[in-house]
């Protein structure tokens, strides 16, 4: 969602604002702009649409200064226009903003009474001219920074200029993430340290409610009336990780970065010779935990989906499954002596960590397995297990997906072996599976021409998509579905295979592709039943399976991609990347914007 970046300098900013604008584009928006202060004034450039409309603007009226804030918006109120593109401002300050302002039409209400008018439709506009407000009535603008926190609600992350003020910027924090970067001679806040990547390594990240005075050689934070110290850190982003690489977009280069980071994770969660996992000390007894509920959205929650089979299968555990959005709202009861896992990339996903402090009020222990380890959801956690998946910036997500995969079914091996449910044996077994899935996925990358032949002669052409598997097959399917419709907009469907004959089967026709995600295992023979069911109604069958599936069922479909034979318990992982490249494929094929499908966010902030 939106992208914020200030900074106070010593060189003209606007290059430097676009530069970061740019790194931002990952987290999906429709218009941006930024601002500086032009001889003491608030002067800015505005465009709807992607940045190169903004670099258009600002190419033929360019935009001086040496201080400046600039912004990536995720319209939420107020139609994607220039009108209501951030930054929004008033004569005294520009404000740029990511979140919701819960309040803004009380304040509004209170703003329009006292005679003031608003250019905008969007709620940040309460923020502006409620800081106008408060310096009209004689405050400094360090008090009507402190007024405006108390008065503001909801989620956001803020940046602020203000006229005839070369020597501050501010910044403020509640719920939405803002980092700080320290450079030399000047000073930059952001959404995120990818943001700030290039300028600095050197970041300290906001707490809730926490608002900064930056000036060109340090910073004050505040948390309500008092100052406050937040850690500087060094950094793990470089900007040469951000870059593409050889690839055309992101999405690949990340799909293809998959062998690397699945081995990165297994360092951290295994140890090779002695063949078993290695998790930190957890802060519960397997045998004692009353049940495990995992919550996550979109794709992190087909990954909790197949996790759960682990759980159930290898520890003997119950398990339940909830979309976030809808945990936080249904407040099931959790029974004491409970663990919430939360799986996220962004570790900042609104309605995720809702829902772990829904589980925390309910004294259950929240374990996340998230991407970025200063988000917000890890820092809430009891415990987190990070996935070293790197920065992930196209908008679907791929390694992040794979590592979670990798780190959860260490975790259900982890519980099985305390449970006493998986002997030594079957530990070591599963162990060099693990240690042998980066070889496997790379095998399965090594068929790219064979996932273009399919996007190009069976997929891109259709109108719609059915995706069918059964048990840990059953949420891959389901995710196959979901990165086809995302980037290539095509109406896809995942389902269980042994549902289909329940309705979907209505569907299926010539005109349908069927794509089976079929791993030879213990269940495969009904996969192989409903497949035939397909192939009966006429259905383009895609099979994606191994040497033993493909000689069972091949010469049943259209075509079939042949995968490495693995051990089934780790074929999710595996079988993950086929789908993605199907779908990567097919959208390059329909010609779509891969990294920045439309209307999507890479970190959704808001519900
Ligand atoms: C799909 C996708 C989304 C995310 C979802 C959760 O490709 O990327 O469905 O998985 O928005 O995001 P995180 O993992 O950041 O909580």
């Amino acid at each position: 969602m939106c992208g914020i970046i200030g900074i106070i300098g010593k060189a003209p900013v606007t290059p430097l604002l676009v530069d970061a604008l740019k790194r931002l584009e990952y987290r999906g928006y429709d218009s941006s702009g930024v601002a500086t202060l032009v001889n003491g004034h608030i002067d800015r450039r505005r465009a709807e649409g992607k940045l190169v409309n903004l670099e258009a603007r600002l190419a033929s009226e360019p935009l001086p200064g040496t201080i400046g804030i600039g912004h990536t918006r995720w319209a939420t109120h107020g139609k994607p226009s220039e009108r209501n593109a951030h930054p929004i401002a008033t004569d005294r300050v520009a404000v740029v903003h990511n979140g919701i302002i819960e309040n803004f039409q009380e304040l509004k209400g209170e703003l329009v009474a006292e005679g003031r008018h608003f250019d905008s439709d969007t709620d940040t506009e309460v923020v502006a001219q409620l800081i106008t407000s408060y310096l009209e009535k004689q405050m400094s603008p360090e008090q009507a920074m402190g007024k405006a926190m108390e008065r503001l609600r909801g989620a956001f992350a803020l940046a602020i200029l203000f006229s005839g003020r070369h020597d501050i910027l501010m910044g403020a924090r509640r719920g939405s993430s803002l980092a700080v970067g320290y450079g030399d001679g000047e000073m930059y806040v952001g959404t995120d340290a990818l943001a700030l990547a290039p300028f600095t390594r050197q970041v300290s990240y906001l707490e809730d409610d926490d608002w900064v005075v930056l000036r060109a050689d340090g910073c004050t934070v505040y948390q309500g009336g008092f100052e406050v110290k937040r850690e500087v850190r060094q950094s793990g982003i470089s900007g040469a990780m951000i870059g593409k690489g050889n690839h055309r977009h992101f999405m690949l280069k990340e799909i293809h970065e998959q062998p690397a980071v699945i081995g990165d994770t297994l360092q951290t969660y295994l140890d090779p010779a002695t063949r078993s996992v290695t998790l930190p000390v957890l802060p519960f007894d397997w045998n004692k935990v009353s049940r495990i509920t995992m919550t996550a959205c979109g794709t992190a929650y087909y990954a909790c989906m197949v996790a759960k089979y682990w759980f159930e299968g290898l520890a003997r555990l119950s398990v339940e499954v909830e979309v976030a959005s809808e945990l936080r709202y249904r407040e099931p009861p959790l029974p004491e002596g409970g663990v919430c896992i939360a799986v996220s990339q962004s570790g900042e996903t609104v309605d995720t960590l809702a829902a772990i402090r829904y589980a925390k009020a309910n004294k259950q222990t929240i374990l996340s397995v998230v991407n970025v380890p200063e988000s917000a959801i890890a820092r809430e956690s009891h415990l987190v297990l990070p996935t070293l998946a790197g920065p992930e910036i196209s908008v679907a997500s791929t390694k992040a997906t794979t590592t979670q995969l990798t780190v959860l079914l260490c975790l259900a091996i982890a519980a099985g072996r305390a449970r006493g449910t998986l002997s030594p044996e079957a530990e070591a077994r599963l162990a060099l599976a693990l240690i042998e899935l980066p070889a496997h996925v790379n095998q399965a990358l090594n068929m790219e021409e064979e996932y273009r032949r399919v996007a190009e002669t069976v997929l891109a052409e259709a109108r719609d998509v059915l995706y069918l598997g059964r048990g840990s097959s059953f949420p891959i399917a389901l995710e196959g579905a979901l990165k086809l419709k995302e980037i290539s907009y095509i109406h896809a469907e995942g389902y269980a295979a042994g549902e289909m004959k329940h309705g979907p089967i209505a569907l299926i026709d010539e005109t349908v592709p069927v794509v089976v995600v079929a791993p030879t295992d213990a269940i495969f023979d009904k996969t192989a039943s409903n497949f035939e069911q397909a192939k009966a109604r006429g259905g383009k069958l895609v099979l994606l399976s191994d040497a033993a599936g493909v000689g069972r069922l091949g010469n049943q479909a259209v075509v079939s991609l042949t995968l490495p034979t693995v051990d089934p318990v780790v074929a999710p992982i595996l079988y993950t990347v086929p789908v993605q490249l199907l779908a990567y494929y097919t959208a390059v094929a329909k010609g779509t914007d891969v990294d920045q499908p439309r209307n999507l966010a890479k970190s959704v902030t808001v519900e």
